[in-house]
This record gives structure tokens, sequence and C-alpha cells, in this order.
């Protein structure tokens, strides 16, 4: 479906009128037709994704994430091959199809590291694995492919120039443009995304990065709510909207039907929401794939990018189990399936 830029524009500044259980006739129809439009190509299949954390150092610094490397109150960890190789036999038994593998940018992971895991899980499983290891030069992404990695996620987190570069210091957006176009010459199922509602983002400019994403090309767009960190500079800012997320995953089915969008975890850690009816609303609005982190209790709630995350208080275990008897509840089919691009195949047909 193509959708202007003046009708984005108006459907994210349509008045708010969620009460917390009903939304306006407005929003009830832009969901209906983004479900519509996932259910014409998956059914009502949810792809799984078991995200292993594997380490919380991270040599950037950006604005918004609790693993910057100024935050000096977090506990910093890094997980060993053999407890990450636990972690994927604990997400495939869990029914995962997909292990991604994500950390801050640590630089004492050898590059070689990921490259002896992904082949290891390669050998041992069925599984397609994901890399969301942020910036890295060609080569190395090119050996993390040869070791048998089917994806990697880099999100842009904003296209507004200036805000990137606010938030991301020493970045530039175009850089990571680069990499996204490098990664997908490589071959990956690449994904990226944004995370909505950072301070100083306007509809405008949240229009601007969903038609950006929607002509990249993209296997995977994944786009969840800001939430504000005490220990960052951000920790006042106010957080993203629920429904502003919930219409942005739908006009982003509209304008990319093929492609796999998750309900993201940080849906669920707004403060108005509760028992991962985030992530639910969400698949009600179009998305298709769930991440539940399968990172090891002893170290999960350090993983901290955003409060809420990991919860402390519940075990991995009950955790994924929790969030798999709700989307089945809410009428879900989970698939155990690598949950490969649809996009792609799409794309790979001749043009008539
Ligand atoms: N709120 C929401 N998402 C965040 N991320 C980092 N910090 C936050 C935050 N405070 C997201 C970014 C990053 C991913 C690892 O986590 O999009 O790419
Ligand atoms: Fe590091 Fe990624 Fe957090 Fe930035 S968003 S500080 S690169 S973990």
């Amino acid at each position: 479906m193509s959708l202007t830029r003046n009708e984005i524009i108006e459907i994210l500044k349509s008045p708010v009128a969620y009460d917390g259980k009903s939304f306006s006739d407005t929003d009830n129809s832009l969901f209906t037709a983004a479900t519509a439009t996932a259910r014409a190509l998956f059914n009502n299949t949810v792809y799984q994704r078991g995200v292993i954390e594997f380490s919380s150092h991270c040599r950037k610094n950006c604005h918004y994430c609790g693993l910057r490397s100024s935050n000096t109150d977090l506990l910093r960890y890094r997980l060993t091959h053999v407890e990450i190789m636990d972690a994927v036999e604990t997400a495939a038994a869990m029914g995962m199809g997909t292990i991604v593998l994500q950390a801050g940018e640590d630089e004492d992971v050898n590059p070689h590291f990921i490259y002896t895991i992904v082949r290891a899980i390669k050998e041992k499983f069925n599984l397609a694995v994901t890399l969301s290891l942020g910036d890295h030069p060609d080569d190395v992404y090119r050996l993390w492919r040869d070791s048998g990695a089917d994806r990697y996620l880099l999100k842009i987190e904003t296209t507004d120039t200036d805000l990137h570069s606010l938030y991301r210091p020493g970045q530039h957006l175009y850089d990571r443009l680069n990499r996204i176009e490098s990664l997908q010459r490589l071959g990956y199922e690449t994904g990226s995304g944004i995370i909505i509602g950072l301070p100083g983002m306007t509809e405008e400019t949240l229009t601007d990065d969903l038609l950006l994403l929607s002509t990249m090309g993209l296997d995977m767009i994944a786009c969840g709510p800001f939430i504000p960190h005490p220990q960052t500079p951000l920790r006042h800012a106010a957080p993203g909207k629920l429904l502003e997320s919930l219409r942005v995953t739908a006009l982003l089915r509209l304008l990319n039907p093929a492609t796999n969008i998750p309900a993201t975890s940080a849906l669920d850690s707004l403060r108005t929401v509760r028992n991962n009816d985030g992530r639910i609303l969400a698949l009600n609005a179009g998305a298709n794939v769930i991440m539940p982190s399968i990172t090891p209790d002893e170290v999960r709630s350090s993983y901290s990018i955003y409060p809420g995350k990991n919860d402390p208080a519940l075990s991995q275990n009950s955790t994924v189990k929790l969030l798999q008897s709700r989307v089945q509840q809410a009428g879900f089919t989970l698939s155990s399936q690598a949950g490969s691009s649809m996009q792609r195949t799409f794309r790979a047909q001749p043009a008539i």
C-alpha cells in the first residue's frame, strides 16, 4: 500500500483517544488494515527469536542507552562460549527458531569468538542466527557472514541527522546507512529500525523515518518506544507513547507487507503496560515476530539498555512462558521455524 507523507503525518497527529481499553474508530481501522495485510502473508503465525545478550560492555556512549560507556553504575558481564551455547540450547528447547546474538560494542570480544560461536550453533542446531553487534568494519561483517550468520540487525535510531549525531556522539547517520548497504551486499537478511519518541522527534521526523525505512529493502524493521534510563543524560525525558508506537507498527506493515516486524520488548517496559499487553497490542497492529530474552538469570537484569528490560523479579524461563501463553491466548500460532524474510522472496520475483 502506498501512503503519502501527508497521509502518514495526519494519522500520527490524529487525536489520542485511547483510554487503556479501546481505540478510536480511525485507529481501529488502521490496525484492522494492518493485521489483514499481515494475515494475508503470515496467517496468524508469530515467529520466535531468542535473544542472548552476551556482553553488557560497550565502547559507545549513546545518550539514551543504559549500557553507555559513561554509566559506571552498571555491572558489566561477558558470557563465555559454554554459557552462550547453554543459552542456545535453552532457546531451542523453548521453541525459538532463531537465535539473536546481541551485545554492546565490546572491544574485548574478538571477532573470531563470534565466528566460532556461530559455527557451533550452525553445526549443532537447525536455527537461524541473527547478529546484533553494532558497527564493525566490512571485513568483520564478511567473516561473520562466512561463519554462517544469516541476518544482521543495525538500527538507524532516527533519520534526523542532527538528533542522530546529538544522541550518538561521534556518529553520523550516513555511516550507519552505508553499513546497512554493506550488510545487504554481503547477503545478510538485514534489519533496521528506530527508537520512537526520542526527545526532539516530531511526527514529521517519524514520518521521514518510516518512509526511509520503507525504501531500504529491509527484511526486518524493529521500532520500539523510547524508555528513559535513570543513569543517562535523557533520564528526565518523557517516554515514547504506546499509541504512537502502535500506529508506527501498523503503518510499517501497510508500507512493507512482507517484512518481518517484531512486537518490540520496549513496549512492555512502558509504565502504562502490564502482562505483555504492549506486545500483544503490537501483534494486533500488524507485527509478526516476538524476540524474548534468553539471557541467563544470573546476568540478565544487568543488560539494562532501558529500565524494565529484563525484570529481575522474574526468571528467564517464566518470562518467556508467560509471553508465549499470552500470544497463544490472543489467537496467534507460535512457530519454531526460522521465519526467513518473505520480503526477499518477493524481491527475487522477476518484475512483470
Ligand atoms: N529506550 C528504547 N530503546 C533503546 N535502545 C537503546 N536505548 C533505548 C532506550 N532507552 C535500543 C536502540 C538500540 C537497541 C539495542 O536498543 O534502538 O539499537
Ligand atoms: Fe552501546 Fe548500542 Fe547502547 Fe549505543 S545503543 S551505548 S552502541 S549498546
